[in-house]
């Protein structure tokens, strides 16, 4: 290929719009006269999901085999660097070896609501840890010669209406809490790539969103990677080349082209825009296809999804040291998981494991002596009293029981939000049940999030083993045994109610806007601020062995401090360093946020001098009205240990910085999870958008479950149909994501995701017809369809002859 700048300038004006969406589901757009290939997309964030037959975006149809690691909140419990950098590292060469150039993940959404429906698929609460532990995965793909997507940028905190909610949110949390994550990943890790989100922030769809794509990501970041759209995301292709979004997927046909190409050609765009979003589509094909495709060792993947997931597990708690089970122990296995693993969430990272060995295999294999296998409950939450009897029964036979608990499927898929966090209730009937039969009872939980733990003094000991991949069951093994040692510590608190987190009542928003009225308050930022207990704090988590700090001393670049192994096993465990800042502060702020932590294996009795950084992070706070990152000036405790409420060493630092007096940022009044709306106002700095829904004709950005109340009698039945077979598929325990899809998105999906058998007039066509104007939209609707049928000949002619045959 030529030189970047050269080739753009050799292209037609009609090439190069056309290189700004993609060829079809997975592919870009080749121009071959110009060698310019075509290069392959594929999902995902924990496994790579190459379809080569039928394609889809929601993990519906089947995909090539490959590793199933464990899911982002799984390894985010290991808060080991290394680890997610083998393993991404691990994703970037499966890729390669199935000839995918662009992998879309890792996500790295902060987790504002524990019933987000991808959290499983997301880091942690907080930005530091996520976005850390996302330049590990980067570096590693990238390491492979394949583009690294992170995703979704940004503010996409909720699945309900993802596609049209506008996330408002003022700018101080936007830069502290959402932003934060992806600013580590793009300044650490020079991703090739990045995947705009669904959603608007602050009034913008976030793919033409010019303040995050240009004044954030490329001006103030220097991000020159591309920007990849989600899945049908992009909204106006026009707006999206100028504010700086560089690639629409999937295909929407050639109607974005022509709108771009007859927007430069009236003036409305620049092609200079134009150019330099093409540019970045060559920059991006060149960087992924400079490498020789890998192979790849898919058993000695098998075994690094097995260590990632046991270094990943948390163990919650462990009366008399109950955990590890000696060899031999004859051990009662119970519960619908133990014989169907629960490893990945549904959706687009939906991964098609090479193998999945069950807890039942798992333990077989092991040293403990495998006494029984009972079911104990059904998966649907219907009860059933002889499934307890049996499980009961070897409860009463076994010397300990290993209860496999967790969500059932349908809890947790990307295009649906949780709406509890607790365990169906037939699974803490049978832990009731088992318990009093047996009090040496180990439950071990997979979900890939948190839930409310009432019955944990049930359990003698507790590990969370979260989604651990295609080699969890084996991991669970690993760690009850104590082959490996349980390293996981919480990436999120585990609330006592969902009534205590920061969004209670207010998640997911099923407005037009979603307000992020808690401001930076989220997780434990909210919890210690506002000093509401929690059953687990964020970073905790048990080892088999105990560990100590000591002689914390601070300087002006960072602090050390002397961790100790004080137990008689060898082990792990986090350091966690915590800033706050004293004093009177000008800037309302929580009362403690994570800047640093450090991952620490030592052998029994074992001490080690550890030195934790500060960074360019450590004392920020961001300035809405100056638009900048300052520090203020005064002095703060920096305060080292295993959890976020379990810091025994801490000093006082002076730093030196800007005088704040007042707080102008945000209300002194925060946290508060009332924030009415002239506060809410005051912290956004404008008057509040409107959060309902019109009551006028619908509109193309409008969500499609808005045909409910649709003038055509037609449209609202059409409308009871496709929620009947959503309902249908609920009960059944299955989600139907494509139904999910299209009623949480807007009518413009029906020209984005057709491969070009619609256009956008058509779309407004049906809308003439869904507002009540029957006859002059089915008139509308042909005209379009036929005319959107020749003008897609007619470009896909003009493009094909100029790609192909044209020579330079
Ligand atoms: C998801 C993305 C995914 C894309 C492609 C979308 O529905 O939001 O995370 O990468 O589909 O499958």
């Amino acid at each position: 290929m030529k030189e970047t700048t050269a080739l753009v300038a050799s292209l037609s004006l009609l090439e190069k719009a056309a290189l700004l969406s993609g060829a079809n589901t997975w592919q870009t757009r080749a121009i071959e006269r110009a060698g310019i290939p075509a290069v392959w997309m594929a999902d995902g964030p924990h496994g790579v999901r190459r379809q080569v037959g039928s394609a889809d975006h929601l993990g519906i149809n089947g995909s090539e085999p490959a590793t199933c690691f464990p899911t982002a909140a799984t390894v985010a419990g290991s808060w080991d660097d290394e680890l997610a950098e083998e393993i991404g590292t691990a994703l970037g060469r499966e890729a390669s070896s199935q000839g995918v150039g662009v992998l879309l993940g890792p996500g790295l959404n902060i987790k504002r609501s524990p019933l987000g429906g991808r959290s499983f698929e997301y880091f942690s609460e907080d930005p530091e840890l996520s976005g850390r532990l996302a330049a590990a995965y980067v570096r590693g793909i990238q390491s492979e010669g394949v583009a690294a997507t992170p995703k979704h940028f940004a503010v996409n905190s909720q699945e309900l209406r993802r596609m049209v909610s506008d996330s408002v949110i003022d700018e101080r949390t936007l830069r502290e809490i959402y932003l934060t994550a992806f600013e580590i990943v793009v300044r650490e890790a020079s991703p090739w790539g990045i995947m705009s989100s669904y959603n608007l922030v602050n009034g913008a769809y976030a793919h033409e969103n010019a303040h995050l794509l240009i004044d954030i990501l490329r001006q103030e970041w220097g991000f020159s990677g591309a920007v990849v759209s989600d899945w049908g995301g992009s909204n106006d292709a026009v707006a999206a080349a100028a504010a700086g979004g560089t690639i629409e997927m999937p295909s929407p046909g050639f109607d974005s082209v022509r709108q771009i190409v007859a927007a430069v050609e009236s003036g409305e765009l620049s092609e200079a825009d134009v150019d330099a979003r093409a540019a970045e589509v060559i920059d991006l094909v060149r960087r992924v296809t400079a490498h020789p495709r890998a192979s790849v060792d898919l058993d000695a993947h098998h075994a690094l999804a097995r260590r990632a997931a046991a270094e990943s597990a948390v163990l919650l708690r462990n009366d008399d040291a109950l955990l590890p089970l000696a060899g031999g122990t004859s051990v009662g296995l119970i519960g619908a998981f133990a014989t169907v693993p629960r490893y990945q969430g549904a959706g687009s990272s939906l991964v098609n494991a090479t193998r999945v060995p069950t807890l039942v295999d798992a333990v077989g294999a092991s040293t403990l002596k495998l006494e029984g296998v009972a079911e104990g409950f059904r998966r649907d939450g219907i009860r059933d009293d002889e499934l307890h009897r049996e499980a009961v029964a070897l409860a009463c036979r076994a010397e300990v029981v290993v209860l496999a608990l967790g969500l059932p499927e349908i809890a947790e898929s990307e295009g649906l939000d949780r709406s509890t966090l607790q365990l169906p209730a037939e699974q803490v009937r049978l832990l009731r049940e088992v318990r009093a039969a047996n009090p040496r009872t180990v439950v071990v939980l997979s979900a890939g999030g948190v839930v409310e733990t009432p019955w944990a003094e049930d359990a003698a000991a507790l590990l969370h083993a979260y989604l651990g991949g295609q080699a969890g069951a084996e991991a669970i093994a690993d760690v009850l045994t104590g082959a490996v040692e349980p390293g996981g510590r919480l990436a999120e608190t585990m609330p006592l109610r969902l009534a205590d987190t920061p969004t209670a009542g207010a998640f997911p928003s099923a407005g037009r806007t979603a307000e992020y009225r808690e401001g930076p308050f989220v997780g434990y930022r909210y919890y210690e601020t506002a000093e509401v207990p929690v059953a687990f704090p964020f970073g905790f988590g048990l080892g088999y062995t105990t560990f100590s700090y000591s002689e914390l001393v601070a300087d002006a670049e960072g602090v050390e401090v002397t961790v100790t192994n004080t137990g008689d096993r060898d082990g792990s465990d986090v350091a966690q360093l915590y800033v706050s800042r004293l004093g009177a502060s000008g800037v309302t702020r929580p009362v403690r946020e994570l800047k640093g932590y450090a991952k620490v294996r030592l052998a029994a009795g074992e001490s080690r001098r550890l030195r934790i950084p500060f960074g360019p992070r450590t004392f920020r706070y961001f300035d809405a009205a100056a638009n900048a990152w300052q520090v203020e000036a005064g002095e703060y405790e920096v305060a080292v240990g295993s959890h976020v409420r379990d810091l025994p060493v801490r000093a006082t630092i002076t730093r030196e910085g800007a005088t704040v007096s007042a707080s102008v940022d945000l209300p002194a009044a925060l946290p508060t999870t009332r924030v009415d709306d002239s506060t809410f106002a005051a912290m956004l700095g404008r008057a509040l958008p409107d959060a309902a829904w019109g009551t006028g004709p619908l509109a193309e950005n409008d969500p499609m479950d808005r045909l409910a109340t649709a003038k055509s009698p037609l449209a609202r039945a059409g409308f009871r149909l496709l929620d009947s077979r959503r309902r249908k598929a609920e009960a059944a325990g299955k989600p139907d994501l494509n139904i999910l899809f299209l009623l949480n998105g807007p009518f413009r999906v029906i020209s984005k995701m057709s491969g070009g058998l619609a256009t956008r007039r058509l779309t407004a066509a049906v809308l003439t017809l869904v507002n009540g104007q029957t006859i002059r939209g089915l008139g509308r609707v042909i005209a379009a369809y036929f005319g959107g049928r020749r003008d897609e000949k007619a470009t896909k002619k003009a493009f094909d002859a100029a790609a192909t045959k044209r020579s330079i």
